[in-house]
């Protein structure tokens, strides 16, 4: 059995990436799998935790004994988070957000343009910077999670990311190496906060999830 190092803690988790509708049929989307978020999901639950992950997808086994609640846009999950955030200890936004959503969604679908232009054009306008908003509202007391997948110079942005954003760590990973990352089964993080640095080998994702919450809530049950 695992050590039950999140027990008595309640964990808030996001997974997979924003749907943005652009009409009845189409949208905007990225991506995201969601798989590196329901592994954390699973991990918090095996270790103890009280776990509840929004997701953005059903393609994905919902992790035993996680509570699960559906959203698509980034607005939806921007209040399902707040919504859930005050009471959790522990908060990971592991979702990749749509930075921006379509202006105006067209209530019917939109039709080729019948003109001879062969630019269409859809205006967008910005979501809320979820993890941002959240870390303007932590206790001292909750432990707020990020990531930042990047595809140059991983680790300065995530530092920018954890500062920019008031997280307590950042996991940085490197979406520009297809083995890991994204759609794929395996990852390679590094875990930055204002004065650590923790480089995990690359390991399968359910792997790494238990790894980060071994890593950085080890001294829970100590304490307790
Ligand atoms: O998109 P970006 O690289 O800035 O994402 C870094 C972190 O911020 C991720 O944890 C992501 O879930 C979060 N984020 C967010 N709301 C946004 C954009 C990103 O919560 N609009």
């Amino acid at each position: 059995t695992l050590p039950q190092v999140l027990s008595g803690q309640r964990v808030l988790i996001s997974a997979g990436g924003t749907v943005e509708a652009i009409d009845p049929v189409r949208y905007i989307s990225n991506r995201s799998s969601g798989k590196m978020g329901y592994a954390l999901a699973q991990a918090a639950s095996w270790l103890g935790g009280d776990v509840t992950l929004v997701s953005t997808t059903k393609a994905l086994t919902e992790p035993a004994g996680v509570q699960v609640e559906y959203v698509q846009s980034a607005r939806e999950l921007h209040e399902r988070m707040h919504h859930y955030f005050e009471q959790a200890d522990i908060v990971i936004m592991a979702a990749a957000v749509s930075d921006y959503r379509a202006k105006n969604i067209a209530s019917s679908k939109i039709k080729k343009s019948q003109q001879d232009t062969q630019v269409m054009q859809i205006d967008l306008e910005e979501n809320p910077d979820i993890l941002a908003s959240l870390g303007a509202k932590k206790a001292l007391d909750q432990v707020l999670i990020g990531f930042a997948a990047e595809t140059d110079d991983v680790l300065d942005n995530a530092r920018a990311k954890l500062r920019r954003k008031g997280a307590d760590w950042i996991i940085a990973n490197d979406v520009s190496d297809q083995s890991i990352g994204f759609n794929s089964d395996e990852n390679q993080v590094t875990l930055i906060s204002q004065d650590q640095e923790i480089s995990l080998p690359r390991m399968r994702k359910e792997v790494v999830a238990l790894e980060v919450f071994q890593t950085l809530f080890a001294d829970c049950d100590e304490r307790a």
